[in-house]
């Protein structure tokens, strides 16, 4: 386990050594990493889903004990009989820490009182206007703030806008008695998992830290180094704040590029943009290839560059180029839509008697994470456009809701059930589809992620691939 120091904290003078922190911040933080070495600390967990249950469980793999908080009893429930319910955890492992008494779950906030260490790992979404939604951080800070003990470390894992830790969550822990890097700790470290990544994993990818004084920050550092394997340390708070936007936002502006390039392909005709893509990436530096695709969606990416927009514009400036990338990657179901209307009119039905088929609603492959999906999107488009017969196949998904209707999965796809569908199209490229099959069977393959490409060339006429130029 290693960490690497970016910067010194903001308010530590330079050269600051530990010998310089307040004398009860020192014992108290000489008592926490008693407990680190011994591993006899206790981790309050607040939030239990895709980060916060995978977070719990690396503690208790590493005979750590976690205490869980979630506001959804049924989560809580779940966990203490044994039930797992993140496709990212090992339901054995899950199963055998809850047995051995290193993990349990509660929604009784009182508890929090007995734990050394406090990770916040709860939803940050936006609100119907795309503004930041930062209710959940706040209702977790103040249970903590109602139940805090001198000496814990509060950690905040949930993606938001800088200054969200020191301008939110530090004054409603801070009061009278209790003041920051004097008796008690708080940090800014951010989540980097990535659901379905079968090569990096919680354990394995660099995790940055910004403490709110630097003894915060080591603390925080220890900690996430009982489970990381590298530790980057940084000058405050709102540098790891901004680093986790600017990941998200990298991706989020890299992805409307080779949309926006996928459209002007369609438009220009003769350019497939795949090929371009696969072009460009044989330069060995300075290119990093991004695909096209129906839209993005996720937790994550979609909502994280309005986080960044909001807080600029309390500071009046426009961040037209993260606002732009948003705009574009959300005109592609609308774009997929119009794909699929104009394929339609080629047919010898009407719009009321098509029968469309999408493959894969999950926002992304082989995960069951429906958030902010894209597909979800077409099928609503579709919908209003008054396209009644739409079924779906996703075997992550067994149902979804669209405009106030429950729509469930095709139990199976095979050739027969390919067949009765004017339109297949495929949303999400899950590795467990059988592409030769599906366009060997389908009358018309509306690819929006290249799934086809390698499917034989005497079915390749029936694959209509966004950015191909045709
Ligand atoms: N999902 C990802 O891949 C991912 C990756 C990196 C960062 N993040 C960030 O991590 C944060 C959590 O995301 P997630 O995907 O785990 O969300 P999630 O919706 O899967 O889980 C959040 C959990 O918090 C619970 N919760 C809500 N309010 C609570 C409260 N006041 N007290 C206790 N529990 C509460 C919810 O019931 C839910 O179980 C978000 O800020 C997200 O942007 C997510």
């Amino acid at each position: 386990m290693a960490s690497q120091q970016l910067h010194g904290s903001r308010g530590d003078a330079p050269g600051y050594n530990e010998r310089n922190a307040h004398p009860e911040a020192t014992a108290l933080a000489t008592q926490l990493r008693e407990k680190i070495s011994a591993r006899t600390l206790k981790i309050g967990i607040i939030g239990l889903g895709y980060v916060g249950l995978p977070l719990a469980v690396e503690f208790g793999q590493r005979g750590i004990q976690v205490l869980g908080f979630d506001v959804d009893a049924a989560k809580t429930q779940a966990i203490n009989r044994g039930d797992n319910y993140i496709q990212d955890v090992d339901s054995d492992v899950l199963r055998q820490l809850v047995r051995d008494n290193l993990l349990d779950a509660t929604d009784d906030f009182s508890r929090l009182a007995g734990c050394d260490v406090l990770y916040i790992c709860v939803p940050t979404p936006f609100t119907p206007n795309k503004e930041p939604d930062i209710q959940y951080i706040m209702s977790a800070t103040g249970n903590i703030a109602a139940h805090m003990q001198l000496g814990q470390l509060v950690i905040l894992k949930s993606t938001t806008f800088p200054n969200t830790t020191e301008g939110h969550v530090l004054p409603q822990l801070e009061n009278e008695q209790r003041k920051v890097g004097r008796n008690f700790f708080l940090a800014f470290s951010p989540e980097r998992i990535d659901p379905g990544n079968q090569r990096f994993n919680t354990g394995n990818t660099p995790v940055v830290v910004g403490g709110v004084t630097q003894l915060c920050t080591k603390l925080a550092a220890e900690v996430n180094e009982l489970i990381i394997a590298e530790v980057v340390t940084v000058s405050n708070p709102k540098v790891a704040e901004m680093s986790k936007l600017l990941e998200n936002i990298f991706r989020s502006v890299n992805i409307a590029l080779v949309n926006e390039l996928a459209q002007l392909c369609d438009r220009m005709g003769g350019i497939n943009v795949w090929e371009a893509i696969e072009a460009a990436s044989t330069k060995p530096f300075g290119f990093m290839p991004f695909f096209p695709g129906p839209g993005i969606g996720g937790h994550c990416i979609l909502i994280d560059p309005y986080y960044l927009s909001w807080a600029a514009r309390k500071d009046d400036f426009v961040t037209n180029f993260i606002t732009l990338a948003a705009e574009v990657n959300e005109s592609m179901p609308f774009y997929v839509r119009d794909m699929i209307t104009r394929e339609i009119a080629r047919q010898p039905v009407t719009t009321i008697e098509a029968r469309i088929l999408l493959l894969g609603v999950a926002f992304k492959r082989d995960v069951d994470d429906l958030r902010h999906s894209p597909a979800l999107k077409v099928i609503e488009l579709l919908d209003e456009d008054d396209i009644p017969n739409i079924n779906y196949f996703d075997p992550y998904v067994p149902s979804i809701r669209i405009h106030g209707r429950t729509i469930d999965s095709l139990p199976a796809i095979d050739p027969d059930v390919l067949k009765g569908y004017d339109v297949c199209v495929i949303t999400t490229d899950h590795s467990s589809f059988d592409y030769d099959m599906i366009a060997a069977n389908s009358n018309v393959v509306i690819d929006t992620r290249n799934a086809c490409r390698n499917v034989p060339e005497a079915d390749r006429a029936k694959v209509v691939l966004l950015g191909d130029g045709k």
